[in-house]
């Protein structure tokens, strides 16, 4: 009900009186008040005038009502918000594993959010610190018509949603770097996690995680992290919406998992390329215990990156860390 009280503010940008919210919503003019209170108490500034109605001065940086409102497709039609978790993927995993055996109980398209996460997981067992009010912490349930062998698609996915998303949003010029980390120039913002459930021939339910540093001050990072991360408000100089980025990504998802589910895996690697900062750079990948050096080349139609050698020979790699030489 908040979002629909949210949206008819949006749509009339005036004051829409209390007659009219109560016609529309089909509830009494005392239960729209108590709507207002709840939407106060939640951040929304908002002017009541007794002779024309209601009208919102200002939103609040996070609401997940007002996220619903902004949703185009089917990503992120069930949000479920919490305050502290201890890793949104680590929940949804969960639910995605309980939807398997419980049909009637379908979880895909539905989205984690956390405030913060106390033991947020990046990747290769890394820890991803997530400190609460200021970052981008979700992880969306989806069902991909995919084969096991071709899952790196799905972080290729993610990355190009996030990274469009946040070039609208923001207007900065993020970045990809394979496979998975959204850079602004130069250091990591922000990175995805995919964890999937599979058969041998086709994959079950996917788990992506996003983590996103909106509006974190980089000082407050880990000695060790500060030198090659960053957030969005380092460059915006000022506090980004995470509601509007949040619902950005949703939609920008909704629209790439309908890409690559239609099979048409070229749109979306074309995309990825156009977003990449390293196609063409010298590069060290380390890739479980070895370290190859060489140029990347491109990637091919399932997301795998390819990497010519300084020998001359070509080497195929699934999984790894890249690092840009320069
Ligand atoms: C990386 O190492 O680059 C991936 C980081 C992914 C972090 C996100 S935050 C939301 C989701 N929940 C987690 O525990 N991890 C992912």
């Amino acid at each position: 009900m908040l979002d629909k009280i949210i949206r008819m503010f949006r749509e009339k940008e005036d004051f829409i009186s209390g007659e009219e919210m109560s016609r529309q919503l089909g509830i009494t003019r005392a239960a729209i008040w108590k709507k207002i209170k709840s939407l106060r108490a939640m951040g929304y500034q908002i002017q009541a005038s007794p002779s024309k109605g209601y009208k919102i001065l200002k939103t609040p940086e996070f609401s997940v009502d007002e996220i619903k409102t902004l949703l185009r497709g089917s990503i992120g039609r069930e949000i479920l918000y919490f305050e502290s978790l201890d890793s949104t993927n680590t929940i949804a995993m969960e639910l995605a594993e309980k939807s398997v055996s419980d049909a009637k109980k379908s979880v895909y398209s539905a989205v984690i959010i956390a405030d913060t996460q106390t033991r947020g997981k990046g990747r290769l067992g890394r820890t991803w610190v997530s400190p609460p009010k200021s970052n981008i912490y979700m992880s969306v349930i989806i069902k991909p018509e995919l084969a096991p062998r071709h899952a790196t698609l799905l972080t290729i996915m993610a990355a190009v949603s996030c990274c469009r998303a946040v070039r609208s949003a923001t207007g900065l010029e993020a970045k990809i770097k394979w496979p998975n980390d959204l850079m602004l120039f130069g250091k990591k913002f922000g990175g995805i996690l995919t964890e999937i459930k599979s058969d041998p021939d086709r994959i079950l339910y996917a788990v992506i995680g996003i983590g996103i540093n909106v509006n974190v001050n980089p000082s407050s990072f880990p000695p060790d992290i500060q030198p090659c991360a960053t957030s969005i408000k380092e460059h915006l100089k000022r506090i980004q919406s995470r509601t509007i980025l949040i619902a950005e990504i949703l939609n920008e998802m909704d629209y790439w998992h309908k890409i690559l589910n239609s099979g048409d895996r070229k749109t979306l690697t074309e995309e990825w390329r156009a977003l990449s900062s390293t196609i063409g750079e010298k590069v060290k990948v380390t890739a479980g215990r070895e370290i190859f050096t060489g140029t990347a080349q491109d990637i091919d139609d399932d997301g795998v990156l390819i990497l010519r050698l300084e020998s001359g020979a070509v080497k195929k790699i699934n999984a790894g860390d890249v690092t840009l030489l320069r």
